[in-house]
């Protein structure tokens, strides 16, 4: 995307583009940043949407507030960033296939969301998704963030046998046996999961690299996450494990972060390539309720 870059100021690991049309605001130096002067109701011009590209590319999430759209008004904007796809464990929202929510009620249990630890979603598919596009609609007054980590900085931070190490990898991600296990737990810990679906078994599981590479730029990432992973392949579970672990603390490095505080009528976009996230739930007997879709990905490379 060719966008000037500001000389001199390295945010995101890289020199920070000249924008010119829109506000643009980094939550950290890692990732993230808020987007002003944008209003998701219209659609944007080519001028606007081409900063905004820019920015999603450059700091991973984009951030809008009060956005007060309708659902075809979200669609419509996701579009700009790709294909809409339904998954076959997140709850459709709208009477939409391809919405889905993420809701837990006040008197509901953080058990009912899925993943409060760092994870990418849904990396059993073939083509797991590149970004969300998500919005609150309910929000508790304290509390509630999600917290964000960049995966190209933690990668890049490893040292070079290691990298080396990680590029020769690839890692089998399932889908298939979470219901099951869910039906195991007891009601009041059971995660809100989609009830049907029309994906094959053979579209629940796959096998990615455990480090990707941006299609366009080449910039590469650690694509590892605790979260449908089952080993490394040729590995057995038990050797796995220990560097899954080792792998899964390096999203919680603060240098990598950012975390977004989230308002009714607040919209981000999110890389799901790039980013691992999860959301903080340190508040209690308040509603929070986030719908979103999601784009498809390319497969990892
Ligand atoms: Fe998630």
């Amino acid at each position: 995307m060719s966008v000037e870059t500001k000389r001199g100021i390295v945010v995101a690991g890289r020199e920070m583009p000249e924008f010119r049309r829109i506000g643009v605001e980094p939550l950290t130096g890692a990732c993230g940043a808020e987007i002003t002067g944008v209003d998701l109701r219209s659609p944007l011009s080519e001028d606007v949407l081409h900063e905004v590209m820019a920015a999603f590319e450059h700091f991973l999430i984009i951030l809008f507030r009060d956005q007060d759209i309708s659902n075809e008004q979200h669609r419509a904007f996701s579009r700009y960033f790709g294909e809409l796809t339904e998954l076959p464990q997140a709850p459709t929202y709208g009477g939409y296939t391809d919405m889905q929510e993420v809701r837990r009620e006040a008197h509901e249990p953080v058990t009912v969301v899925p993943f409060t630890k760092f994870h990418t979603d849904s990396p059993f598919l073939e083509r797991p998704p590149l970004c969300m596009v998500m919005r609150a609609l309910d929000a508790p007054k304290y509390g509630g963030d999600t917290a964000f980590a960049n995966m190209y900085l933690a990668y890049e931070e490893l040292s070079d046998g290691f990298k080396e190490t990680l590029s020769r990898l690839r890692v089998v991600y399932s889908g298939r046996d979470i219901w099951s296990k869910n039906a195991k737990l007891d009601k009041d810990k059971q995660l809100r999961l989609r009830e049907s679906h029309s994906f094959t078994e053979e579209q629940l599981e796959s096998v990615h690299p455990a480090v990707r590479s941006h299609p366009r730029t080449g910039r590469k990432a650690l694509f590892v996450t605790p979260s449908y992973f089952k080993r490394f392949e040729g590995w057995n579970e038990e050797d796995s494990r220990g560097l899954l672990d080792h792998l899964a603390h390096l999203p919680h490095k603060l240098q990598y972060q950012c975390r977004v505080r989230w308002k009714p009528n607040t919209l981000i976009v999110w890389d799901n390539r790039f980013l691992q996230h999860c959301g903080i739930h340190d508040y209690k007997d308040e509603r929070r309720h986030l719908v979103r879709t999601t784009i498809i990905g390319e497969r990892p490379i």
